[in-house]
């Protein structure tokens, strides 16, 4: 008896390993792929795509070594091409905050105080003018804002929130240390409304810089800096609840998330499955709080859910502490279209910062392997690293989404001046100071060409509740679209994809055709548009289909009021 039951154990076992020899291990389908498509003129520190096209706005601190010998500080890339077309502006824009009009325009609020030939930008207010090329002031903040982190809303006005005097240098006359943000209404854009936070953000936190803020689907704002946060009413400043810590986790403690130990945050997508009604909160990677400059990152990311309840009041989990493959410091976070979470760039020790008069990074042993996220894995198999890359990108780096579904990959400052075991291998920026090589990394799903749903017409725009059919192609002939997906537009700087968002829509009919019977061989889907404002705040989104978890190429749709 004991004997047959050893026996079946064993075929067993030798049956997974031969299954498991035929699935490939290495390729871009198992472990995705980088490419390198261009240069850029200026640094990808920070960068916004641009709705309707293929391109990113790129923004610098200014350098003196360009490839074109010029000194423009922002500029577009073309994520198909790799073309880079300059961009002009006045104003001094490191550590600006980006987000979008309604209607598609980015928009550039805050920045830096003068350097080289740019002026004062701390309380600039600027739109992308694609006709003339320019950036164009559109009117004031009241206050000069850095390092600060532009929320779009509901209403369409946008948050720009950040502590306000410098972390170094003598502190600023506009700026005593003061956590607070200004609202900019660009239906009225001369000026803005200025809202005082509470105080504990700053006992709490120590530094309130480029803070993690999501829209939840009340119209609530989640805010969280370093190891505290609150929900709060963006219209009024007010605070609405205390969010729990993760100082009773002991592994957690010390984990500091916001510049200079930053890490990265996203929200998980918004579901129609469950009315939108169930939001996710992700933390990965950081800095301790007793970190310097050779310090090991943080290995560790964090998962808050919160529940909205029918009364539209929350029910607020813990944080669930998780193990990542590697520790990450400055490096970020892109969301795919499947609602996996792609960790990209950064270093494994250090602070995100540098001496301010040209000294050393304060970055070290940069992580080249990407690592996947799956929320919807069972806890412990949550995490896949990818393909290794090659080109360090730590201070100043930045990444997106595309519009085909890969991330474009940027920037690197301070770029000889970090160290690297010696045997590991990596190439380093030629021009020493900074990274003006753009790569796009393809993730795994995005090979699984026979079964990416490519999008044959879907209109260019969508409002609440609208029910709307999209036909597309899809090589797999028993495969068909089982999610659609809006992706809103990524803006990300200093380790925050601030903008990104993903509102999952609900199905109502996909076309289970096998034969690719209708207008030209087309198969469709027809889905609800989101909800309301508070889901999908209106403006620019690109709306991918999937089939299982492989997403296709997407296309912009504007979310608009119905
Ligand atoms: C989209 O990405 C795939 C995979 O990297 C690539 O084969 C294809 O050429 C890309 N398409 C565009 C328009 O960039
Ligand atoms: C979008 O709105 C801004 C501000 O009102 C305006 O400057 C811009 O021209 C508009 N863009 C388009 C494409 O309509
Ligand atoms: C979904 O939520 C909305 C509020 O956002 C509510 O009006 C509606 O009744 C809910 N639908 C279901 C099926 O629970
Ligand atoms: C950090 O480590 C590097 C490499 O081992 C070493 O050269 C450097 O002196 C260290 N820096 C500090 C501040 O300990
Ligand atoms: C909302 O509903 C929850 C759960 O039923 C309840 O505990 C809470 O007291 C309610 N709050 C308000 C303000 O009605
Ligand atoms: C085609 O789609 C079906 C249904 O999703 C799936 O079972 C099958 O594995 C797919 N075939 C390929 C080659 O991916």
């Amino acid at each position: 008896m004991c004997r047959i039951q050893l026996t079946i154990v064993l075929v067993a076992v030798v049956g997974l390993i031969n299954a498991a020899d035929t699935v490939p291990k290495t390729g871009p389908a198992v472990l995705g792929e980088f490419t390198k498509i261009g240069l850029s003129n200026c640094v990808g520190t920070q960068l916004a795509a641009v709705p309707d096209t293929d391109q990113f706005l790129f923004m610098e601190r200014p350098q003196s070594n360009h490839p074109d010998g010029k000194s423009f500080n922002a500029g577009l890339m073309d994520s198909v091409t790799g073309a880079f077309t300059n961009i002009k502006t006045p104003f001094s824009m490191e550590n600006c905050g980006h987000s979008y009009l309604e209607n598609g325009t980015v928009a550039i609020l805050a920045g830096h105080k003068p350097q080289s030939s740019y002026v004062e930008g701390r309380r600039a207010l600027q739109v992308l003018n694609l006709q003339s090329r320019t950036l164009d002031s559109v009117g004031s903040l009241q206050f000069g804002h850095w390092l600060a982190t532009a929320t779009r809303l509901p209403n369409g006005m946008i948050t720009i929130m950040s502590d306000s005097p410098s972390p170094v240098g003598p502190a600023r006359k506009d700026g005593i240390k003061n956590p607070f943000y200004e609202l900019w209404d660009p239906t009225n854009p001369a000026t803005t409304k200025a809202f005082q936070l509470d105080n504990n953000f700053l006992s709490n936190t120590k530094y309130f810089y480029y803070p993690f803020n999501f829209v939840l689907p009340t119209g609530d704002m989640f805010v969280w800096s370093n190891k505290y946060g609150q929900i709060i009413n963006p219209l009024t400043g007010k605070k609405v609840l205390v969010l729990p810590n993760w100082k009773g986790i002991p592994q957690a403690k010390g984990m500091c998330t916001q510049y200079p130990f930053s890490g990265t945050a996203a929200m998980l997508p918004l579901r129609a499955t469950n009315n939108f009604t169930e939001v996710e909160i992700m933390v990965f990677g950081g800095q301790w709080s007793y970190g310097w400059v050779n310090t090991t990152a943080v290995d560790l990311s964090m998962r808050l859910k919160i529940k909205i309840l029918p009364n539209g009041t929350y029910d607020v989990g813990q944080w669930q502490a998780e193990t990542m493959p590697s520790p990450r410091v400055s490096g970020t976070s892109v969301l795919l279209p499947n609602g996996m979470v792609l960790l990209i760039n950064g270093a494994k020790r250090g602070l995100l910062g540098d001496a301010v008069a040209g000294g050393d990074a304060m970055l070290n042993e940069p992580n080249l392997t990407p690592v996947l996220y799956d929320p919807l894995a069972s806890e412990g198999s949550r995490y896949t690293e990818l393909a290794r890359g090659s080109i360090p990108r730590l201070l100043h780096s930045a990444a997106g989404l595309t519009l085909n579904g890969t991330a474009i990959l940027a920037g690197g400052d301070r770029s000889s001046r970090y160290w690297m075991p010696a045997d590991e291998a990596y190439s380093p920026s030629s021009t020493g100071f900074a990274e003006y090589r753009v790569e796009l990394f393809a993730p795994p799903q995005v090979f699984d060409t026979q079964n990416r749903p490519a999008i044959m017409a879907c209109p260019f725009s969508i409002g609440f509740s609208d029910v709307t059919s999209i036909a597309y192609l899809i090589p797999n002939t028993t495969a068909r679209v089982t999610s659609v997906v809006l992706i809103a537009p990524s803006s990300d700087t200093h380790t925050f994809n601030m903008h990104q968002r993903i509102v999952e829509l609900e199905i109502l009919d996909s076309d289970n055709d096998n034969n690719h019977v209708g207008v030209d061989g087309d198969r469709s889907v027809t889905v609800r548009g989101p909800p309301n404002a508070n889901v999908a705040p209106p403006g620019p989104y690109m709306i991918f289909l999937l089939s299982g978890r492989t997403w296709g190429p997407a296309q912009w749709i504007n979310v608009v009021r119905s």
